[in-house]
């Protein structure tokens, strides 16, 4: 039996709840919201579905329900408005975060950790810290979106389907973010060389690839106020990662003990996810330039987090 307790059950969890129920992965799922009703009628609107899905059992719930919860999903908070940055819903969310932790650790919670809320690097690392549980068992979701939206774009550029496109973004899932070309490639053959081998393209194609990833959600957000749909996806990912245990290499935020020559941060970078959660942080190579830039995007975290910790 398998349970997932979802807290937040706005855009992104809502999305990431019908996700869910599409895929048949979890026996129990419980909404926690703090609109209570929201919680009731969206445990209503997708039970409703369940004909048309996979048998499971969908309810709004209390945070005594996290007691038996695998994992523990959280999408709650404060999201950006249009013009505000990631680490501009610091102060807020992470009032609502020592709330929500302090609640399920309460009531004896006993499972993994899964963070979406923005800024999520930081999120994830208050989680570790006001939940007293190991660093492994809480993961970030981190750079997974990121990553997804450079998939996506370099397969589109190539003409090649993204699943096909080896390629990450790691640092924050925010303005630092960076894309690590030297390693990136298309069915084993390296984008930088294709791109040198190419006439039609050029090093600019790929910074404007690049610039395209980590504005994407301020795009979204201008156009429709909100990003939800891909975060849901890519949360499923993980859940599926971690209920299956997969051992899938997955960007997510992680916290550093020393690799990449940082530590006491979570971070978006390449990590095997199991059961366990995150089992280990792939240290991949980099090149000069994009060392520097994970520093950067380091540093840039650590001055944010620092009054908090
Ligand atoms: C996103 O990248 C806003 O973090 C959210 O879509």
């Amino acid at each position: 039996m398998s349970r997932i307790a979802l807290i937040g059950s706005g855009f992104v969890g809502s999305s990431y709840a019908y996700a869910l129920l599409n895929q048949g992965l979890v026996d129990e799922l419980v909404i926690i919201d703090q609109n209570q009703k929201k919680a009731e009628g969206d445990a209503m609107d997708l039970n409703h579905g369940m004909p048309f899905g996979s048998p499971m059992k969908i309810w709004a719930g209390t945070y005594a329900d996290c007691k038996e919860a695998d994992l523990v999903v959280i999408t709650a908070g404060a999201n950006q408005k249009p013009g505000e940055t990631r680490l501009d819903l610091l102060n807020k969310n992470i009032k609502i975060f020592k709330e929500i932790v302090n609640n399920v650790m309460e009531n004896q919670f006993d499972g993994i950790f899964l963070v979406a809320t923005n800024p999520v690097d930081i999120l994830a690392y208050a989680t570790w810290r006001f939940s007293g549980l190991s660093a492994q068992r809480v993961i970030g979701s981190g750079t997974i979106l990121d990553t997804a939206r450079f998939r996506y774009l370099i397969g589109d550029k190539f003409g090649i389907d993204p699943r096909n496109v080896h390629a990450y973004i790691i640092g924050e899932h925010g303005d630092s973010e960076l894309p690590v070309w030297s390693q990136a490639d298309i069915g084993g053959r390296s984008i930088l060389r294709l791109v040198e081998e190419e006439p039609e393209l050029s090093r600019k194609d790929l910074d404007d690839i690049f610039i395209q990833v980590r504005d994407a959600a301020y795009h979204i957000i201008e156009r429709k106020g909100a990003t939800y749909y891909a975060i849901a996806m890519g949360l499923l990912r993980l859940t599926r990662a971690v209920l299956r245990n997969e051992n899938s290499i997955l960007t997510v935020s992680g916290l550093l003990k020393g690799e990449y020559g940082l530590e006491d941060i979570y971070i978006g970078v390449p990590a095997v996810v199991n059961k366990y959660g995150i089992r280990e942080v792939i240290e991949i190579d980099l090149n000069d330039e994009e060392k520097s830039s994970l520093t950067q995007s380091y540093n840039k975290l650590k001055q944010a987090m620092d009054p908090f910790f």
